[in-house]
């Protein structure tokens, strides 16, 4: 029996609350599928773990967690620990400490999502952003120089390597290939003359090698624009760290809400343990209510299952979670619904347990 191994850490608000759901449902599939299982264990690692220890994780945290196959994370950040702190002590520490230089989120609008655009149909909404995870705009190096003084500056320096350039831009190339799509890079080379330029010279180096795939290059505000008023215009998209960000959070609202988005956090070699999570933070206004929509865990645990092989099963967890908010009208209040976070997951659970009766 193949068993995966993860390390759970659910974090804080509402992450525990949705990562409930998608250890339920991943159990579920489990135990249907016969073949393969899951070991689950939890670390208490996050913004209350910090309050008591000083720190957000222990010491030798990475190296517990390499151990471990993959990591499901729920959310990080709580009033209470500086943002800063807490984000980059944990989740930025993980993705970067292990390499985890590929972020895949799809922006993909499911049936039965709402979706704020008029007249837009679901084959309109159907991409996957690939955004830079492990420098750029996030390499943390800057400095604050006359603290307090009248000539204060601060700096914030953006990085882009050209090891850290190539091989996220050769993925997104790869993908594209792969599944005959477009390819759509986003950047800002009319402003930043220097990373920006960098990246579009590395796009257009890279593409002499991918001469079969369709590519497109837009500057990030008119590409945030076209998000809005073209969904249609973008199948693969490549972008840098904070792009990647922003634009992300504008493909989760076109496409059911902060509720519905999920990513993985690829080290493409497996080197290193790869990492799931929503894309949606702790949500502090909704916590311990029991109605944060946990759908989004339940779509990065679909990716847990692709990442393992297992990609008969991912795709039937997307199907479920359509039959769940199509057929069951089973929304959470943030998708104009009245079910709870334990309802959802339960008719996921319910739904799938089903089909594995239909099938015998
Ligand atoms: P947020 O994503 O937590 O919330 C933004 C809005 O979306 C809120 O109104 C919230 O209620 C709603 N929302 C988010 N997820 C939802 C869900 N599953 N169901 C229903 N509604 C949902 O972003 P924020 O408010 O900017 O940040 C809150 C905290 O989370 C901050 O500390 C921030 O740094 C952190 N954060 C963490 C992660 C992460 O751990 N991956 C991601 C983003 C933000
Ligand atoms: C995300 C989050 C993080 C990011 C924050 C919390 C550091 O917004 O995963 O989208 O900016 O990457
Ligand atoms: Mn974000």
């Amino acid at each position: 029996m193949n068993v995966h191994k993860i390390a759970v850490i659910a974090g804080d608000g509402i992450g525990p609350e949705v990562i409930n759901e998608g250890v339920k449902v991943l159990k579920e599939v489990a135990a249907i599928a016969g073949d393969f299982s899951f070991q689950f264990t939890y670390f208490p690692w996050g913004c209350e773990y910090y309050l008591e220890h000083g720190k957000m994780l222990p010491d030798d945290g990475l190296e517990q967690l390499m151990k471990f196959d993959a990591v499901y994370l729920g959310a990080v950040g709580y009033p209470g620990v500086p943002d800063h702190i807490s984000l980059r002590e944990l989740l930025l520490k993980i993705r970067k400490g292990f390499d985890q230089y590929v972020n895949v989120r799809p922006v993909k609008l499911l049936q039965g999502a709402p979706c704020p655009l008029k007249d837009v149909t679901r084959d309109q909404i159907d991409m996957v952003v690939i955004r830079e995870n492990s420098e750029g705009e996030y390499s943390g190096a800057g400095d604050w120089l006359f603290k307090g003084k009248p000539e204060e500056v601060v700096l914030q320096t953006g990085v882009f390597s050209r090891k850290g350039t190539e091989r996220i831009i050769r993925y997104a190339y790869e993908l594209a290939r792969k599944t005959g799509r477009t390819l759509t890079s986003i950047s800002k080379a009319n402003a930043l003359n220097y990373s920006m330029v960098f990246w579009d010279q590395v796009f257009e180096e890279i593409g002499q090698e991918y001469s079969e795939v369709e590519t497109n290059s837009y500057l990030v505000d008119a590409a945030s624009m076209y998000f809005v008023k073209q969904p249609e215009r973008f199948q693969i998209v490549v972008t840098s760290n904070l792009f990647g960000d922003i634009i992300t959070d504008l493909g989760a609202a076109i496409a059911g809400g902060m509720g519905l988005a999920a990513g993985a956090n690829l080290n493409p070699e497996r080197i290193y343990p790869s990492m799931f999570e929503p894309i949606h933070g702790s949500a502090p206004d909704i916590a311990h209510q029991g109605i944060a929509n946990p759908l989004a865990a339940i779509w990065s645990a679909s990716q847990i299952l692709d990442f393992f092989g297992h990609e008969v099963w991912g795709a039937k967890v997307l199907d479920v979670i359509e039959q769940a908010m199509v057929d069951k009208k089973m929304l959470t209040p943030d998708m104009g619904g009245a079910a709870s976070t334990e309802e959802v997951g339960d008719e996921v659970v319910k739904i799938l347990s089903a089909l594995q009766t239909n099938q015998v």
